[in-house]
């Protein structure tokens, strides 16, 4: 039987996590792997016309909440399912995590709403929710983000927030990762090298990549 692994990137804007998906993705090709490397908002047609909206128009919280949610339905049932029931690995930046930090931490919308959603939408068949297996938390302190930032490009609706909005996605980042054993914490404040050290260290903590292709 297939099994699929789903692997997940996440931290505040600016933290680095999307400068190593490439080394990740070819990590796991060596090892015989096929991966599926994609992203959340987006991912599919649908959800990245969905992604332009809540990263371009203000919107209320629960509306924001609930298009990232429909983004995210989408994208798990025609990209992500299908390729981990082909034992594929998926290489998401972000998912669900992102949302209890933005929209719950730091939008202050409600989590118990955003638990309902996930369940709602995560839900499978004879299976429990689907999460990551493992997620890797790319961990900065927000005023270091926002100096890696400055300058780098037109900032959108997220990265123009003031620090003290990254504070808060910061801190629910740390609450998530300290009820769930499946996050992997990365110290960002490193050197690039030093990053992908960790990162590395994390996966051979979880026997990953692995040769095998099971
Ligand atoms: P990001 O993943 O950082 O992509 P890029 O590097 O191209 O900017 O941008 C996605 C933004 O969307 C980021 O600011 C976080 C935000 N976001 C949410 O607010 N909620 C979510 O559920 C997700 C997945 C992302």
């Amino acid at each position: 039987m297939s099994t699929g692994l789903f692997l997940t990137l996440e931290g505040i804007d600016g933290a680095g996590k999307s400068s190593h998906i490439d080394a990740l993705e070819a990590l796991f090709k060596a090892a015989g792997r096929q991966v599926t490397r994609t992203r959340e908002p987006g991912g599919t047609l649908l959800a990245e016309a969905l992604r332009t909206l809540v990263l371009n128009e203000a919107m209320d919280p629960l509306t924001e909440s609930l298009l990232v949610f429909a983004a995210r339905r989408d994208h798990i049932v025609r990209v992500i399912e299908p390729a981990l029931a082909r034992g594929e690995v998926v290489l998401c930046d972000r998912f669900t995590d992102a949302t209890f930090a933005y929209q719950g931490a730091g939008r202050g919308f409600d989590e118990t709403v955003l638990s309902s959603l996930e369940r709602w939408v995560q839900a499978r068949e004879d299976a429990p929710l689907l999460q990551p297996a493992l997620t890797l938390w790319f961990d900065l302190p927000p005023g270091i983000a926002a100096e890696r930032l400055a300058g780098a490009r037109l900032p959108d609706k997220f990265e123009s927030q003031p620090v003290e909005f990254f504070r808060r996605v910061a801190a629910g980042y740390a609450a998530r990762a300290a009820a769930a054993p499946r996050f992997a914490r990365i110290d960002a404040n490193r050197s690039r090298g030093q990053v992908w050290a960790q990162i590395e260290a994390a996966l051979a903590e979880r026997g990953l990549p692995g040769s095998d292709v099971r």
